[in-house]
């Protein structure tokens, strides 16, 4: 399969692949230090009895129609448990963030319990290992990642910046191809998906974008229902479901839209920051970068590693339906729960210096990916991103290096809901 047109030079990539940029848009308000900063409120005790966004950046949340007293998980056994116990902590709270089901709907993310596990089971089979390193990787991934790194390569200058020539990309496309969409319509999707989840724009402008995606995304399913393909809108249609009373039944129209917007959504972000956190390690600490060039089995290490060291989502929150105990502190029914995933994957506890990306730490969980029910359905297909872009990139450049002209040295910038670099321009000469 070829499409150039994923080289292709678009402002719009410059426009929606930036950290600061997301943060800014999302309403959230961009925080230096993060990780010290949670260091000190650890200490204090595994919980914090209040809103962490508001405690770090002092102004007010505005990401929930109702205020709820808000308890924060700061080490790894008490998020762990929050993630592990979905019925006492449960994801209803999406449905209290406005942004979130005006342009997901309802969907896995906000199920729980039965209803959670049979939409889940009917999506499962295509999210495997097997599935991520056969069928992705080898009809979407490789192809994709040949094309960029053919690009790259040909750059006159032997420099480039890897967050939006590659990480930007290769998740996106890859997400929309398997879908069904083409890669010229990716662009176009992606931006009417954020602009349906923007706080920052009117309920107008955003019931316009939710209205587009929706137009796009059925016309597509008629389309197969007709027609099948090798894609994922032919595999919902066809995936084997059952409905409530246990019955053999099929996914609906509006259930395939709302595991679309889903998948859609969630693929082409978080993997994109993920993959420059990756990169970025690596490229700042060159011994490791050449301990992996020279032994590729430390590849799933690296990877897990920068989940630990740096997850780009260190923070989701959950519902308390009961009365419970959290950590030794009473929660009370109807709290809010901060979990900070970035907390408890850098909990002093669980891990030796936990500020240090180390490539060799022995395997241990963590919460990069979250933890239980909830766990993410597609860690296996941005695993097996990560793995087939790091290993083109090591396989064509062997003097790959972090670009020391750049105006302003690459870093780690974000906020609580996402977090990546600001650049990560590079030479290859
Ligand atoms: C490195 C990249 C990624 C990271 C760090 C990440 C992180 C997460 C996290 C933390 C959750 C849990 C949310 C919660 O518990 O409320 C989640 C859920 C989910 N993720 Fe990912 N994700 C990544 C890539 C992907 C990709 C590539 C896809 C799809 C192609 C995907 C699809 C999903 C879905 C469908 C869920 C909902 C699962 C459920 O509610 O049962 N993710 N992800």
């Amino acid at each position: 399969m070829s499409n150039k047109s994923i080289t292709r030079h678009d402002a719009r990539y410059e426009e929606m692949f930036s950290v600061e940029k997301e943060v800014a848009h999302a309403g959230g308000t961009l925080i230096d230090d993060l990780y010290p900063k949670l260091a000190t409120m650890r200490r204090a005790g595994a919980i914090h009895r209040g809103d962490l966004e508001e405690t770090l950046t002092r102004k007010p949340n505005g990401q929930f129609v109702f205020g709820r007293p808000h308890y924060t998980t700061l080490t790894f056994d008490t998020g762990s448990k929050a993630l592990m116990d979905n019925t006492t902590y449960s994801s209803e709270h999406y449905q209290e963030m406005a942004g979130v089901m005006m342009s997901i709907g309802h969907t896995i993310l906000t199920m729980v319990g039965q209803e959670h596990g049979r939409y889940r089971s009917a999506i499962q089979p295509v999210m495997t290992r097997e599935q991520a390193m056969g069928w992705w990787t080898e009809k979407w991934i490789t192809p994709f990642v040949v094309q960029l790194v053919d690009d790259i390569a040909a750059q006159d200058a032997k420099a480039t910046d890897l967050s939006l020539a590659l990480c930007a990309r290769l998740p996106m496309h890859t997400v929309t191809a398997a879908y069904g969409l083409t890669s010229e319509e990716a662009l176009d999707f992606r931006d009417s998906l954020l602009t349906s989840m923007s706080p920052q724009l009117s309920t107008e402008q955003r019931k316009a974008a939710v209205a587009k995606v929706r137009g796009v995304l059925l016309a597509a399913v008629a389309e197969r229902r007709r027609e099948r393909r090798d894609d994922l809108i032919s595999r919902l249609i066809d995936s084997p479901f059952k409905d409530e009373a246990g019955n053999a039944s099929s996914l609906s129209d509006d259930d395939i839209l709302s595991f679309s917007r889903l998948l859609l959504l969630a693929g082409g972000g978080t993997t994109f920051r993920q993959m420059g956190i990756l990169l970025f390690a690596l490229l700042s600490n060159r011994d490791q970068l050449e301990d992996l060039r020279a032994d590729r089995s430390l590849m799933q290490g690296a990877i897990e590693e920068s989940l630990r060291w740096e997850c780009t989502d260190p923070l989701f929150h959950r519902l308390a339906t009961k009365d419970s105990v959290l950590g030794g502190v009473d929660i009370p029914k109807g709290s809010i729960i901060d979990v900070c995933l970035g907390a408890g994957n850098r909990d002093p506890e669980r891990w030796e210096n936990p500020d240090q990306y180390d490539l060799r730490r022995p395997e241990k969980r963590h919460l990069g990916f979250a933890a239980g029910p909830h766990t993410c359905l597609g860690r296996f297909v941005a695993s097996a991103e990560m793995t087939t872009a790091v290993n083109a990139l090591l396989d064509r450049f062997p003097n790959l290096r972090l670009d020391d002209r750049a105006p302003q040295p690459a870093r780690i910038i974000g906020a609580l809901q996402a977090r990546g670099v600001n650049h990560l321009r590079v030479r290859f000469d």
